[in-house]
């Protein structure tokens, strides 16, 4: 969320399609033509007062709740800024490869069934929670961050990927059947990253664990160092930690569990809108997703704070109860006002999702998308974190057992 010079005069000329070419002489040199792509807004946003001098114009795709734009590529950083110093958000718009993908994206196309929310599991969650260190949470944190940054575009981003599908196979290699893959995008070179663990009854109904895997400096410099150690390696490292212990334990699930790392969410929530769009057309039956992004900043003290918007009220509610009940601490509610993570893409596609958050919205890390979101910068270790990988394993645990038909026990 750091701020560049360039103002806001500035961004609004360069967008503004009746901007007057300089008559100069050489004449200016016009780059070869970039991509387009496709970015989507809440209209309740562009009815605010924020958005007076919103610099696009004639959406190309409209519903009740949201209007499409065709932007240039080269243009995103610029209307990232322009979102950043009006609405206080580092972006805050989804980007789309194709019109098809911004349509598709605007209606939720998954049937899911509802599975009850029950909490039985106390034998099996409580000791597998204790079992949680702290210091495997920072070995991740500091693994993840040590790549010079894991922009989606750069080779370090892609880097970053391969090695944490690294840790995950050697998890994966201690659990029958299961894996650790690759999921290619095909617009950019950023993989995500799927370990999946086999249901034993229920093998077709998939829990979800995720959080995205790249990270930022600004608005998107493929160079700059942008270490992510807070946003969001930390999720990821949470997420590391319960699969570590599902698969140091011999659990067996009877749903399917997925551990997700997401690509390129920091450039409009790219990577997850893929993946739950995928799912939502095979007919996938996604029966609840949590999502990790940043657990290590503890700027509202102590306990897991859990976004009330673009989440499913019900599943969350149930997050609640797990908290009280295994995570060592309170939870409170917070909400950032827009579809800030990967949770969104979910709940767009009609999925229940439910987001683990580190703070407040306004107590968060505010040293997120630069050089500064180091280690060092929430306290030099993970112990915030901790709470959030033992609500990993009880969410996983509590939500892959598979509840007993009716009118038995
Ligand atoms: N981790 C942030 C989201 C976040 C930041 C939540 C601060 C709460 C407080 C995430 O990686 C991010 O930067 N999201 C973008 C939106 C996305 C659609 C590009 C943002 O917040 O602008
Ligand atoms: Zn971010």
């Amino acid at each position: 969320m750091n701020t560049r010079s360039l103002s806001v005069a500035l961004l609004l000329s360069a967008l503004s399609p009746a901007r007057a070419l300089d008559a100069d002489f050489p004449p200016t040199i016009v780059p070869p033509a970039a991509a387009d792509l496709w970015v989507s807004f809440d209209k309740t946003d562009l009815a605010k007062p924020e958005a007076a001098e919103f610099p696009l114009s004639g959406p190309v795709l409209s519903d009740e709740r949201t209007a499409v734009y065709k932007v240039r590529a080269e243009m995103l950083p610029l209307l990232s800024q322009f979102m950043h110093e009006r609405f206080n958000r580092c972006g805050g718009y989804l980007t789309h490869d194709t019109m098809t993908a911004a349509r598709a994206s605007m209606r939720p196309t998954a049937a899911v069934p509802r599975i009850a929310y029950t909490l039985d599991q106390q034998a099996t969650v409580a000791p597998l929670v204790a079992g949680v260190r702290e210091e495997n949470i920072r070995g991740v944190i500091s693994a993840m961050a040590a790549h010079n940054n894991r922009y989606y575009a750069s080779p370090t981003g892609v880097e970053a990927a391969r090695w944490l599908r690294g840790r995950w196979s050697e998890l994966a290699a201690k659990i029958p059947g299961a894996s650790a893959e690759l999921f290619a995008h095909a617009s950019w070179k950023q993989p995500s990253v799927i370990l999946a663990i086999p249901g034993s009854e229920n093998p077709e109904e998939i829990v979800v664990l995720g959080g995205h895997l790249d990270s930022i400096n600004g608005w998107g410099n493929s160079a700059a160092r942008a270490p992510g150690a807070d946003d969001n390696a930390s999720g990821i490292a949470v997420l590391t930690e319960a699969a570590r212990i599902l698969a140091e334990s011999g659990y067996r699930p009877k749903r399917t569990i997925q551990f997700i790392g997401y690509a390129a969410e920091e450039v409009g929530l790219r990577g997850s809108q893929e993946i739950a769009a995928k799912y939502a057309s095979g007919g996938k039956k996604v029966v609840g997703v949590i999502q990790y992004d940043m657990s290590n900043f503890a700027g509202s003290g102590e306990g897991i704070f859990l976004l009330t918007d673009y989440v499913d009220p019900a599943l969350s509610a149930f997050t609640a109860r797990l908290i009280d009940a295994y995570a060592g601490v309170k939870s409170y509610t917070t909400k950032c006002g827009y579809g800030c993570s990967d949770h969104a893409s979910w709940t767009k596609k009609g999925f229940p999702a439910a987001m683990a958050f580190e703070a407040t919205f306004d107590g968060s890390n505010p040293a997120i998308h630069s050089e500064r979101d180091t280690l060092a910068s929430s306290g030099g270790d993970a112990s915030h974190s901790v709470p959030f990988a033992k609500l990993a394993v009880a969410f996983a645990v509590e939500l892959a057992k598979t509840a007993p038909p009716a009118g038995t026990n």
